[in-house]
């Protein structure tokens, strides 16, 4: 459904939707979704995971040397030592702030480029945010919207929803009706020809696609449109069916070794990360969330595989192309009160293809190579435009499992195997924890009052919501409705909303 298609006087003739009952959808996907898991029948988009090792391999000592140094004498050698000592100390704080489940707070830079954002405020409410009832994942269907057969056509989408046209040198929070940070478009930290050259950047990639091979048909699923593309996955997940949480198996030796190489790839590197502290400082508590998760699993389970050092997720697809667009979806897999990041790599025309449709927000965005985006892509339908022919376009996704995080929450065991042994107590102190959890679902995203304020953190507030559980995100009933940011419409390069 199109919550504001009514209101918008320019959307030409009405469209009905056929209904949509929002509560009998979530009751009837949790109960497909504990069926599957009950009898251990895997999601089409499961990562097939890797069997958990049975000990751990004793460890080695490390087989490089350090080349010997010119001797060094009196002062010159006292020096030499001082700077040496310093710097592993300072490398031994960085890892430690890294490992340690605590999260690192933003930094003062971070914090001074999040509050000189500039809002993209949409009419959406995210209390309409499509949840599971334990609130953990999304719903696997895509939104019903009037448009969704034109989803490969940018002109008509432009036409009959919000457009923004992105420049991609400045970023921006994407707001709900309410002030609530629903999305970020990520700028480069650098501008200029530096973050110019991305397209060649991307030749990592590839490269990578080059080395890889895939069985026929696995260019076809469903996160993938027109001809279809293959994806590589790495880091670690915990899926319906798996019974415990692991590494995401690779489909050959040789294409994981080509994954890794492309992901050791300095410039790849930089793209995948640069995001990292706009995502601190623009949500902090869901930033919290999966840092906080990600360092409990590596603790308790060592053998499993990081990404990249500074990442909060616990995971990466790559989309290799080389045409990698997506039609309307939803990954739902991923945890519901989070964000994905997704950056757009290749080369092709931003203004003709590769845009960026949130279709909960009625929203387009150019999206440029180069560039990132963070979204719920658990609980908001998204898609591309098709690019140009002889363009070609790819994009890193990472992302954590809602499961994982429901995993620790069963004390480091599955639904399943916590029923096993819960008594009627256990059960009922679970629903009320449930409850609780849900309450608060949608106070993880920031305001945007204080992000611009730097008040990372948000505003202390009420600790306990009383109300119901009615739908997972929608017990939330704002304690400011009166303030209200206007929706964007058709936004041109450059043009901005009010503050
Ligand atoms: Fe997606």
């Amino acid at each position: 459904m199109n919550p504001h298609a009514e209101d918008n006087s320019d959307f030409g003739e009405p469209i009905f939707c056929t209904h949509f009952d929002l509560m009998e959808a979530l009751q009837r996907e949790n109960a497909a979704r504990t069926a599957r898991e009950n009898q251990h029948i895997p999601e089409d988009d499961d990562h097939e995971l890797e069997p958990a090792p049975a000990a751990l391999p004793p460890s080695k000592p490390d087989p490089i040397t350090t080349p010997s140094a010119p001797p060094l004498t009196g002062r010159a050698k006292k020096n030499v030592q001082k700077r040496e000592r310093e710097r592993t100390k300072r490398k031994e704080a960085t890892v430690a702030a890294l490992q340690d489940p605590t999260p690192p707070v933003p930094s003062p830079r971070a914090l001074d480029k999040a509050a000189a954002c500039t809002p993209l405020a949409t009419s959406y409410r995210a209390a309409n945010f499509r949840a599971t009832k334990p609130r953990w994942n999304g719903l696997a269907t895509p939104l019903e919207h009037p448009l969704l057969k034109h989803a490969h056509d940018v002109e008509i989408l432009k036409q009959h929803m919000d457009y923004f046209d992105w420049p991609g040198d400045k970023t921006h929070v994407v707001l709900d009706r309410q002030g609530y940070v629903i999305g970020a478009l990520v700028a480069p930290p650098v501008q200029g020809a530096e973050w110019e050259s991305v397209a060649a950047r991307a030749a990592a990639v590839r490269a990578a696609r080059a080395k890889m091979t895939f069985p026929a048909g696995a260019e076809h699923h469903r996160r993938a449109a027109g001809e279809g593309f293959p994806t590589a996955a790495t880091g670690f997940a915990f899926g319906t069916g798996r019974g415990h949480v692991g590494n995401i198996k690779a489909s050959s030796f040789t294409n994981a070794a080509a994954l890794d190489e492309m992901l050791g790839d300095k410039d790849v590197e930089r793209i995948a990360t640069n995001a990292f502290p706009a995502f601190q400082a623009l949500a902090y508590h869901i930033f919290s969330d999966y840092h906080e998760a990600k360092q409990l699993l590596l603790q308790k389970y060592p053998h499993l595989r990081k990404t990249f050092p500074r990442s909060p997720f616990a995971a990466l697809t790559a989309n290799l192309g080389p045409v990698s667009v997506s039609p309307p979806h939803t990954d739902g897999n991923n945890k519901a009160d989070g964000f994905c990041l997704i950056n757009a790599l290749g080369s092709f025309d931003a203004d003709k293809g590769g845009h960026l449709v949130l279709w909960d927000y009625d929203l387009v965005v150019r999206f440029p190579a180069g560039r990132s985006a963070l979204i719920p892509s658990a609980v908001v339908t998204h898609s591309n435009t098709p690019i140009q022919a002889g363009e070609d376009r790819f994009s890193l996704i990472q992302y954590s499992a809602g499961s994982l995080f429901r995993w620790i929450d069963n004390g480091y065991q599955s639904d399943l195997s916590w029923f096993a042994g819960a008594s009627a107590d256990d059960v009922a102190r679970r629903e009320e924890a449930r409850r609780a959890r849900c309450a608060v679902a949608l106070r993880k995203f920031s305001r945007w009052k204080d992000i611009k304020v730097k008040n990372y953190a948000g505003r202390p507030r009420l600790d306990v919501w009383q109300h119901g559980d009615l739908a997972e995100f929608s017990d939330y009933t704002d304690e400011s409705e009166g303030e209200q940011e206007r929706p964007c419409k058709r936004l041109k390069r450059g043009q901005r909303t009010a503050p």
